[in-house]
């Protein structure tokens, strides 16, 4: 028996998960996400005056065994830069340390974006009490298009590795905008797929 594996339990708000040792709270600004907003002279506009959080979250990483599960806890506040609601940065898991993540939404309105490696895509609907898994190799985005907080448990296996850039460099090839009948998917001109990134990246070396 791995002695650092003690069971435990916690409630699921902000105060709980800072309470445990160990656990990492991380707060993202406009400025600090600014690049993944298609509207950019909105974003200079607002941050020549403002530099709004856009989304926290909490993560508590698990080291305890090589089969253990990390999770955390998300927070997107509502709103829009331009057309473009709230969002997370997103990424893809790296290809050498895959595996599945499971989302369970507590608390508002959304949209889970979805990519593989060889260009599928998806939106699913993220809604209070409903659950999002999201398998091996589909990068993933998560969108606040509702009125309040969006708020959800992210959980996935310690062994997970992280890869932002693609997704940094490529965005997602769906965007989720203000349209006057209420939250629309729509294609995003500027997308760069998964190979298209690789790709430049190798030819760069
Ligand atoms: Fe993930």
């Amino acid at each position: 028996v791995n002695k650092a594996a003690i069971p435990f339990n916690l409630s699921l708000d902000p105060e709980a998960f800072d309470s445990v040792p160990g656990s990492k709270h991380m707060l993202r600004y406009l400025s600090d996400v600014e690049s993944i907003f298609s509207d950019k002279q909105t974003v200079a506009e607002i941050l020549a005056q403002d530099d709004p959080l856009i989304y926290e979250y909490w993560e508590i990483p698990n080291e305890s065994s090589s089969s253990a599960l990390s999770f955390g806890l998300t927070r997107i506040l509502p709103g829009t830069v331009g057309q473009e609601y709230h969002m997370t940065r997103g990424h893809f898991h790296t290809i050498e340390e895959d595996g599945d993540e499971l989302y369970f939404v507590l608390q508002g309105r959304g949209v889970i974006l979805l990519q593989t490696r060889e260009s599928e895509n998806r939106a699913l609907e993220m809604t209070t009490g409903s659950l999002c898994y999201v398998p091996a190799g589909w990068g993933h985005r998560s969108v606040n298009c509702g009125a309040a907080d969006l708020v959800f448990v992210s959980i996935w296996p310690l062994t997970v590795g992280h890869d932002y850039e693609v997704v940094e460099q490529g965005g997602f090839p769906q965007l989720v905008v203000r349209g006057s009948d209420g939250p629309m998917v729509i294609g995003n001109p500027n997308f760069l797929d998964y190979k298209a990134i690789i790709g430049s990246r190798s030819l760069s070396k």
